[in-house]
């Protein structure tokens, strides 16, 4: 046997490998937690749960026009706080409240643990519009003056997110950005981890969360590398 088959065989191998690996994931993807929330990201809780497809996207990549926010690949446990949060008031919101009240918490978390199974969107909208140097400023730098930590320490490069309390928000569309940073400020939205981002939010002029918006809107959606394994009930 020349080297040359042996390459070849040990390539077969590692294909062969990578085939039956893919097999097995293929039959491993839905835990049955995860299979309850695709049912219901699919076709809601009858009577009064609508589909969350309807407006977060057949893949849960949100849609910029309409400002619904991306849900695929953000982590389990975020996603299930802020169900939480829209059910008790602590975040309000007068479209996703009743939605979240309809959902018993069980509910609440497997839906959570089917759309953070799915990958972050590949590539986000083109209308988004350009950021202007405030906006890289601020996510790249803060604005120590006031006291505003640069977006990226805690988001993570590029906003892709950081383990399970810090979500990404590249690519959310602007107008969904902003909205948050001002419920923050009028404290209709609650305060979250340590109050770090409400504390943030307090500290942006209109002007600076404006830019930022736009910045991590014109971003890439991306996948972050779970902390924990705990992101992705699938995977
Ligand atoms: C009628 C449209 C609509 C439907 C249907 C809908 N949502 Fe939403 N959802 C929204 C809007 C609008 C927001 C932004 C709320 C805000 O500004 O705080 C949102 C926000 C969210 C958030 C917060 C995301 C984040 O990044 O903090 C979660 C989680 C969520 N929805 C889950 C769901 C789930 C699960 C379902 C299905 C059971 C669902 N939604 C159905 C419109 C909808
Ligand atoms: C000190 C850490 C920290 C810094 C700095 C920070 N954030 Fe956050 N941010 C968080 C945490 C924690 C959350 C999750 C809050 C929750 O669980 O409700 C969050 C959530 C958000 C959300 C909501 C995402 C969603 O899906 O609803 C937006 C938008 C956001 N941050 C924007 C920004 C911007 C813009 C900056 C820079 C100006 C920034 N953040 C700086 C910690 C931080």
């Amino acid at each position: 046997m020349n080297n040359e088959t042996l390459t070849i065989r040990t390539m077969a191998r590692a294909l062969i490998a990578g085939v039956s690996m893919l097999t097995c994931a293929a039959a491993l993807a839905q835990t049955p937690e995860v299979a309850k929330g695709d049912a219901i990201a699919h076709a809601g809780v009858p009577p009064s749960v609508p589909a969350c497809i309807a407006c977060h996207g057949a893949l849960g990549e949100g849609n910029a026009q309409a400002g619904f926010p991306r849900l695929a690949g953000l982590s389990a446990s975020y996603l299930t706080a802020q169900l939480n949060d829209f059910a008790s008031g602590a975040r309000q919101q007068p479209v996703m409240a009743p939605i979240a009240k309809g959902m018993t918490p069980d509910a609440r978390a497997s839906v959570s643990a089917y759309f953070a199974s799915l990958p972050a969107p590949v590539s986000t909208s083109t209308s988004a519009p350009k950021p202007d140097a405030l906006g890289e400023q601020l996510a790249l730098h803060g604005n120590w003056k006031n006291g505003v930590p640069a977006c990226v320490s805690c988001h993570g490069d590029q906003g892709s997110g950081v383990g399970d309390a810090f979500p990404a928000i590249a690519g959310q569309p602007a107008a969904y950005i902003k909205a948050q940073l001002a419920a923050w400020k009028t404290n209709t939205r609650a305060p979250g981890p340590l109050g770090l981002m409400s504390a943030v939010a307090k500290r942006l002029s209109d002007k600076e969360a404006d830019a930022a918006a736009t910045y991590f809107a014109s971003l890439p959606a991306a996948q972050h590398a779970p902390e924990n394994g705990t992101q992705g009930a699938a995977r």
